[in-house]
């Protein structure tokens, strides 16, 4: 160790560059600097190799296995995607450059903002926000910066949300200086009409709502809710997370809905993992355009530029254009779909009805309905009967081989396993997982430690996952 690092000194000391400024203790106080050389481990560099391919191979992904996890689109990322964002004319683009050098930059975020417009109904697009939750965050701002215009703004305080909501809806509304109001929903897993009149008000900003909703079903009555609030004078937010289900099929902007947000990284292939990368993208009604984030790509002729001319804008939400890389990748996964996009949407809802199918009888059904591209079945009964919980079935699912399901949401469904397979799964893949939830209920009943102690084949069994989280450990652990 010593060696390497007397070497390295006097291959600086030997260098014809001349580089006060780097010469060890030159700028460094003396009592900062190292006494002894770094202790780091010596190894060649096939071993390293080795050991970092090692470690990968225990890393799941949507490319080593099945990933129906609910609610987040785990959808296959198709390798032209990346050949596309790796050409050199986007790739080596500076965030900088005049607009004059990147048209083709900003043509395609244009062509990609017009082609949103068109597949949800509405009128203009944001690129700016990097993920779903600031794509909330930045809708619920332009329904405040249009109630302000109107001095409607202290007047409407409340957001509706429906108590299936995914977690960052309410986060959104408080960040946004909003009050949630909650709303229940029926036995039928609709929004509660009734007790949404009751709540609805010249108190109401407006409406949050996933459509089809975690649970996995359509609004039967969301013609009726949409109503309501514009009777009331209030706006409709759309969370897109789901709208996997429904494109090419029907169109929020058709449904009511004045504003919502795409996620890019989810609906448009790329899914992401580890929080990122990721695109959430605002769509609005006329309404809701002038407040648009600056600036906007417009086309000018026969070209097209950057757009800071809006006073009524909200300002910025992220940095330069946005996540440019997702964006390539989403305009070339639709564009290859091309008409054809509401064939994507019908594979993924017939994929998880035919899943749905072959589970009903085995799992609790919390709504008996057919759902729209994922489904919530619940582990209620394995848990009554042999002490099997959600949490058992999914640690076991890894020993088959897949990645788990999405547990314990939505909140209104105890023992909750939601299932999304997507479009890109093929039958036999849909009828092997299918079979492993099965057998697993067959374990549950012969021998339920099997699933307690799950997973049996994986390097680590059950994991402390909020601790992990919050009280990381990150260092090398040296054996002297
Ligand atoms: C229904 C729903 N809404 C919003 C979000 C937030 O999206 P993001 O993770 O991109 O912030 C998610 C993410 O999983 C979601 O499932």
């Amino acid at each position: 160790m010593k060696l390497i690092y007397e070497r390295s000194q006097a291959g600086r000391r030997a260098s014809s560059v001349p580089d006060p400024g780097l010469e060890p203790g030159a700028a460094i106080p003396e009592h900062l600097q190292r006494s002894q050389p770094p202790r780091l481990p010596e190894l060649a560099e096939p071993e390293l190799v080795r050991h970092f391919t090692e470690l990968s191979t225990r890393n799941f992904g949507i490319d080593t296995g099945f990933y129906p996890l609910g609610s987040c689109t785990m959808k296959y990322n198709p390798r032209v995607n990346e050949r596309l964002v790796g050409m050199p004319g986007f790739r080596d683009l500076h965030p900088y450059q005049d607009d004059e050098d990147a048209q083709g930059a900003l043509e395609l975020m244009w062509r990609l903002q017009e082609i949103l417009a068109e597949v949800v109904g509405l009128r203009a697009v944001t690129l700016q926000p990097a993920a779903g939750s600031q794509g909330e965050l930045t809708g619920l701002t332009l329904i405040s910066a249009y109630f302000k215009d109107r001095g409607e703004h202290e007047q409407r305080r409340e957001i509706v949300i429906p108590d299936t909501a995914h977690g960052t809806n309410p986060a959104s509304v408080t960040m946004a200086g909003y009050t949630v109001r909650k709303v229940n929903v029926d036995e039928r897993g609709n929004i509660d009409v009734d007790d949404l009149r009751e709540k609805v008000g010249p108190q109401t900003a407006g409406l949050m709502l996933t459509n089809p909703s975690t649970l996995g079903l359509f609004e039967e009555r969301i013609e009726e809710v949409a109503a309501i609030f514009h009777d009331a004078g209030a706006l409709l937010y759309y969370d897109g997370a789901n709208l996997n289900a429904v494109c090419g099929i029907s169109r929020p902007g058709d449904m009511g809905f004045d504003v919502l947000h795409f996620n890019l990284h989810k609906t448009f292939s790329q899914p992401h993992g580890g929080g990122g990368p990721g695109a959430g993208s605002v769509a609005v009604r006329d309404i809701l355009e002038p407040y648009l984030p600056t600036p906007v790509v417009v086309r000018d002729g026969e070209g097209f530029r950057l757009d800071h001319d809006r006073p009524k804008s909200i300002g910025r939400v992220r940095g330069f254009g946005g996540p440019f890389g997702v964006f390539v990748r989403a305009y070339a996964f639709i564009r290859s779909w091309g008409p054809g996009l509401r064939d994507m949407s019908e594979i993924a809802v017939l994929n998880a009805n035919y899943m749905l199918a072959l589970l009903k009888d085995d799992y609790e059904l919390p709504y008996d309905r057919h759902c729209m591209h994922e489904f919530v079945v619940s582990a209620r009964g394995l848990k009554r009967e042999y002490g099997a919980t959600a949490l058992d079935v999914a640690k076991r699912l890894m020993d088959y081989g897949f990645h788990p399901p999405t547990v314990y949401f939505p909140l209104v469904v105890p023992e909750a396993l939601m299932i999304e397979p997507t479009e890109t799964e093929a039958k036999e893949t849909l009828d092997a997982f299918c079979e492993a939830m099965l057998a697993i209920v067959g374990e549950a009943a012969s021998d339920p430690d099997l699933l307690k102690s799950a997973p049996h084949t994986r390097p680590v069994a059950r994991l402390d996952e909020a601790g992990a989280a919050k009280r990381m450990v990150v260092r090398h652990r040296f054996d002297d």
